[in-house]
C-alpha cells in the first residue's frame, strides 16, 4: 500500500520537474525503467531518422552519402555534440568502436606520451572489468608494470615511474563518484597522464574534462546518452596532447590523407588521430540523433535531478523496506554518488527478477547487488515511489 505522504511528495516533485516534460521525447511504457546505466531508453525521433538513413541516404544516394549525407565527418561531429555534456571544447572527441577499444587506445598512447622512466600504469582496483583487462595487456606490449590500487588510495601510489593512471569516473557496482579534479591534479603533479572511463557519468552529471585538464577519456553512448545497443563509443584527447598522441591502432580513417593510399602513415591532425577504420554509419547516426534531446538540456538541471531522485528513493526504501532486508552500497554524501542505487540484499538475483515481473526494471549485479539507475531525463518521482514501494512489497515489508 502506498504512503500517502510519499505519494503526494512524489506528483508535487513531478509537478515541479524542469525536465518532466522531456519524458515525451522517449517511447516509454508502463514499466518503471530504471536500468537505463545499463541502456538508456529509446528517443522517440531515432526510428524516423534511422528509416531515412537506411531508404534514403544509403537506398537511394548510396556512395554518395560519404558525402552528401556526411557520413565521413559523422565521428567528429558526434563527438562535438557529446562535447558539451561532458565539458569539453570542440574538436577534441571522435565517436567510433567500443569503449573497451577505446581504453587501449588511450592507455597504450598515454604511456608512449609519458616521459622516459615511466614503466608503471595504475588502474582503479575495483575497475569494470574490461579496462582492467585491457590494461594488462597495454601494460604487457608497453614493457609496464600494472598495479591495481583503490581510487582513494592513488595519490599515496604515485611515484616517478607512474606513466598512466586509468580510473573509472563511477563505479559501475556501488555508484560511487570518484573525485576526478582531486585525483586529476595528483596525478598531473607526480609527472604522469590521467585516463577517466565515464561510462556511468556522462549525461548524468557534469565531468569538467577541460576545467580539471583530464588529458584522455573514453566513454560509452549507450547508457545515459541513449544511443542505443552498442552504440559506438568516444575518445577524448586533450588538445594541448593531439600533436603527441601516437595512436596504436592507426588505421587509415585517421591518416591525414586517407585516399592517398600511401604506405607509409602520416597521423591526421587533432581528435581524428583516434579514429581507426570504417565507422559504423546506422549506430553512429541513430547516435546523433538520439542526442537531439540534450538539446537546451544543462548538465547541471540533470544532476539536480540525479541527485533529488536518489534522495527520494532512499527515503522511500527506509518507509517501505523492513529494516535489514537491504544495505545501500551507494555512498550517502552527495558529492561520492553517481546516479544510481546499489543495494546489498540476499537473494538478490531472484528479488530482481520479481521486481521485473512487477513491472520494476533494475538490475542484478553478481554476487548479491541490486542496482537502480536514475536517468533525469525520463525517470520521475512517481516512479521511484512505486520502485521502493514493489521492492518492499517483494521483500515483504508493511506494504505488502
Ligand atoms: C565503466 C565501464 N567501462 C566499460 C564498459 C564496457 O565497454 P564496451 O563498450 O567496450 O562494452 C562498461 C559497460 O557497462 C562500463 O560500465
Amino acid at each position: 500500500m502506498s504512503d500517502p505522504d510519499l505519494a503526494r511528495r512524489a506528483e508535487k516533485l513531478d509537478g515541479s520537474d524542469e525536465l518532466a516534460a522531456k519524458r515525451s521525447e522517449f517511447e516509454l511504457d508502463d514499466t518503471v525503467y530504471l536500468d537505463g546505466n545499463s541502456l538508456g531508453a529509446l528517443p522517440a525521433a531515432v526510428p524516423g531518422r534511422i528509416e531515412d538513413v537506411v531508404r534514403r541516404q544509403w537506398g537511394r544516394l548510396r556512395i554518395r552519402s560519404w558525402d552528401e549525407s556526411g557520413w565521413w565527418t559523422a565521428p567528429e561531429r558526434i563527438g562535438d555534440r557529446i562535447a558539451p555534456l561532458v565539458g569539453a571544447a570542440p574538436g577534441q572527441i571522435v565517436v567510433g568502436d567500443s569503449t573497451s577499444v577505446n581504453v587501449f587506445k588511450a592507455l597504450v598512447a598515454a604511456v608512449r606520451m609519458a616521459g622516459p622512466g615511466r614503466d608503471e600504469i595504475v588502474v582503479d582496483a575495483s575497475t569494470f572489468p574490461t579496462d582492467g583487462y585491457i590494461a594488462e595487456s597495454a601494460a604487457r606490449l608497453t614493457g609496464s608494470t600494472l598495479r591495481p590500487v583503490p581510487p582513494a588510495e592513488v595519490p599515496g601510489a604515485l611515484g616517478a615511474r607512474t606513466a598512466a593512471v586509468l580510473l573509472n569516473h563511477v563505479d559501475y557496482r556501488t555508484g560511487r563518484l570518484h573525485d576526478l579534479p582531486s585525483l586529476t591534479a595528483a596525478v598531473h603533479a607526480a609527472g604522469a597522464l590521467a585516463v577517466w572511463d565515464l561510462c556511468h557519468s556522462a549525461g548524468a552529471l557534469p565531468v569538467g574534462l577541460d576545467e580539471h585538464g583530464v588529458d584522455l577519456a573514453v566513454g560509452c553512448t549507450y547508457k545515459y546518452l541513449n544511443g542505443g545497443p552498442g552504440a559506438p563509443a568516444y575518445l577524448y584527447v586533450r588538445r594541448e596532447l593531439q600533436d603527441r598522441f601516437d595512436s596504436p591502432l592507426p588505421g587509415w580513417n585517421s591518416h591525414a590523407d586517407p585516399f592517398g593510399m600511401s604506405p607509409a602513415y602520416t597521423p591526421a591532425p587533432g581528435a581524428l588521430r583516434g579514429r581507426v577504420g570504417t565507422p559504423d554509419i546506422l549506430s553512429l547516426l541513430a547516435l546523433e540523433a538520439a542526442l537531439e534531446v540534450w538539446d537546451g538540456v544543462p548538465v547541471e538541471t540533470v544532476r539536480a535531478k540525479s541527485l533529488a531522485l536518489t534522495d527520494f528513493f532512499l527515503e522511500c526504501v527506509t518507509a517501505y523496506v523492513p529494516p535489514g532486508a537491504v544495505e545501500c552500497v551507494t555512498p550517502l554524501a552527495h558529492a561520492e554518488r553517481g546516479s544510481q542505487v546499489a543495494l546489498r540484499c540476499a537473494d538478490a538475483g531472484n528479488v530482481m527478477k520479481r521486481l521485473i515481473d512487477r513491472g520494476v526494471v533494475g538490475d542484478f549485479r553478481h554476487p548479491d547487488i541490486l542496482r537502480f539507475g536514475f536517468t533525469p531525463l525520463y525517470v520521475g518521482f512517481a516512479d521511484v515511489e512505486r520502485a521502493a514501494r514493489v521492492l518492499g512489497e517483494v521483500l515483504g515489508g508493511a506494504a505488502g
